[in-house]
């Protein structure tokens, strides 16, 4: 069974709730898209989650278990979403998007069309990435390719990632950056353009609290 409230909730059809599932107030789920009818993709949201009041998460998503919404989420259609995902308040995701397992999206972030998030990755608060070159060229949306972050990489606040880009695993990309080109695996990046300023196993404790922030071999 799954908990919610039923007077200003939306529950379309076609939708699969697993166990334990808790709907806020004034969600949405399994909202058709365009061109598409009421129940004529399947949407289904994992057990043990938890979305929070005003998330609308379109039909056609595969969530897997204890999924978490913080509250105004917007979930576009035919995301494939792992388990023990979490989504941040007013965090905007759009269509065929990939995200593993572990991942988390802080708050208000973009993540565009045919985006890749890897296992574990981390994505700060007010993050964008973009997927098209030129927007409006006529040709744009034919060639929309989203950035891919591999597994564990991080994403500090406010960075922009261009489209078709790939952050390495377990890569840092420093608060405010504009992450132009690809970045390797463990190197930690900042500015603008984004330029690596070292490797994650070089970054230290201002706190002295642990050797290594990292402690990834
Ligand atoms: C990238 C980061 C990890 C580097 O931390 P650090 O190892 O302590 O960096 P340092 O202080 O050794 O800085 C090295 C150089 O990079 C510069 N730098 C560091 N972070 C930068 C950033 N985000 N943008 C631009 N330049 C940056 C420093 O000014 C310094 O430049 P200098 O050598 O000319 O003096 C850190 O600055 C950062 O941005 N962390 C992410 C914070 C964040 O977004 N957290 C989200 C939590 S909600």
């Amino acid at each position: 069974m799954y908990e919610h409230d039923s007077i200003t909730t939306r529950i379309f059809a076609n939708v699969e709730l697993g166990d334990g599932v808790q709907l806020g107030s004034s969600c949405v789920i399994g909202q058709p898209p365009r061109g598409k009818q009421d129940g004529e993709l399947l949407t289904r949201v994992g057990s043990g989650s938890v979305i929070r009041s005003h998330t609308v998460v379109y039909a056609g998503n595969v969530i897997g278990e204890r999924f978490s919404t913080g509250h105004g989420v917007m979930i576009r259609e035919e995301n494939r979403i792992g388990d023990d995902v979490s989504v941040g308040s007013h965090s905007i995701v759009e269509h065929h998007v990939s995200i593993g397992n572990g991942v988390r999206i802080h708050s208000q972030a973009f993540i565009p069309e045919y985006s890749v998030l890897e296992d574990g990755c981390w994505i700060g608060p007010n993050v964008v990435l973009t997927n098209a070159y030129h927007p409006m060229c006529p040709k744009a949306k034919e060639c929309l390719k989203g950035p891919t972050v591999r597994r564990g990489a991080k994403i500090g606040a406010n960075a922009t990632l261009l489209p078709d880009i790939t952050i390495g695993e377990d890569a840092l990309v420093g608060a405010g950056s504009v992450v132009v080109d690809d970045v390797a695996a463990g190197a930690v990046v900042a500015g603008n353009p984004a330029r690596v300023i070292k490797d994650i196993s070089d970054l230290g404790c201002p706190y002295y609290m642990i050797d290594r922030p990292y402690d990834i071999d």
